[in-house]
């Protein structure tokens, strides 16, 4: 689709960048989800059709922060995020261990492990360029409404509306999502130089048409807050555009 192979152009750019070397590196901040597919698919196609030497700097040089993980599922569980990121990004492009960085959805001490992740991602200096995704109630990433603008990654609680948007990959069943999820929060992803919000389907076209009538933030709406981001990108299609 037209729209993900100019978008799968802006992230191709971004990876050629980071080849130059450290200092021209911030690592992608990368989102899961149904929308997030087609998209892969085609950044997969696109970047193995790189010559050989440049795809073996691209693993070499590969960094990434994704924005959340759900908490208690086990390891290798395929339906966590870390399962869908490997499925996606990782075994298709042969990925080194470590470079897709999620946060730790096992850990016992769920606090620490954000607190960690945020202090990894902080070391490579925060997101160059994040992609979005968009929950139909407004949340980026697991920030649930009412979300301010200064919540930072962090232990969250899922709100029922997300757990039955996210039940297709539990059989269907809403009970069976995870309660709590560690995410980014509102502030790594607000300091990331470059936002892609990319929103598909005539499902999110209630929220998006909400969200495109706003002219300033609001928490009910977590999604607002990127109103007062001076680089973001809407990727819609028409289906997700038939409300605005
Ligand atoms: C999920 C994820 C988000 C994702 C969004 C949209 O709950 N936590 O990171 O972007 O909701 O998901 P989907 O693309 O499946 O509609």
């Amino acid at each position: 689709m037209a729209l993900c192979s100019r978008l799968v152009d802006e992230l191709e750019q971004a990876l050629r960048l980071n080849l130059e070397g450290p200092s021209a590196r911030r690592p992608l901040g990368l989102a899961t989800g149904r929308t997030m597919e087609p998209l892969y698919a085609a950044l997969v196609e696109r970047l193995l059709g790189w010559p050989s030497g440049d795809l073996a700097a691209l693993r070499r040089s590969w960094c990434s922060f994704n924005l959340d993980e759900y908490l208690g599922l086990s390891a290798g569980d395929p339906r966590s995020y870390r399962s869908f990121m490997n499925a996606q990004l990782g075994r298709p492009l042969s990925l080194p261990k470590g470079a897709l960085q999620l946060p730790d959805g096992q850990a016992a001490d769920a606090d620490a492990a954000a607190l960690t992740f945020q202090a990894a991602l902080n070391e490579q200096g925060g997101i160059g360029v994040q992609l979005l995704g968009l929950g139909s109630n407004g949340h980026v990433g697991f920030n649930e409404p009412p979300c301010g603008r200064e919540q930072a990654c962090r232990v969250v609680e899922l709100s029922d509306a997300t757990r039955r948007q996210n039940a297709g990959l539990f059989s269907g069943d809403p009970e069976a999502v995870p309660v709590r999820a560690i995410t980014l929060g509102l502030k790594e992803i607000l300091a990331a130089e470059q936002i892609h919000l990319v929103v598909t389907g005539r499902e999110k076209a209630p929220i998006l048409g909400r969200l495109l009538a706003m002219d300033q933030p609001d928490p009910a709406l977590p999604a607002s807050w990127l109103l007062e981001h001076p680089r973001v990108t809407l990727w819609a299609d028409a289906d997700a555009l038939s409300l605005s």
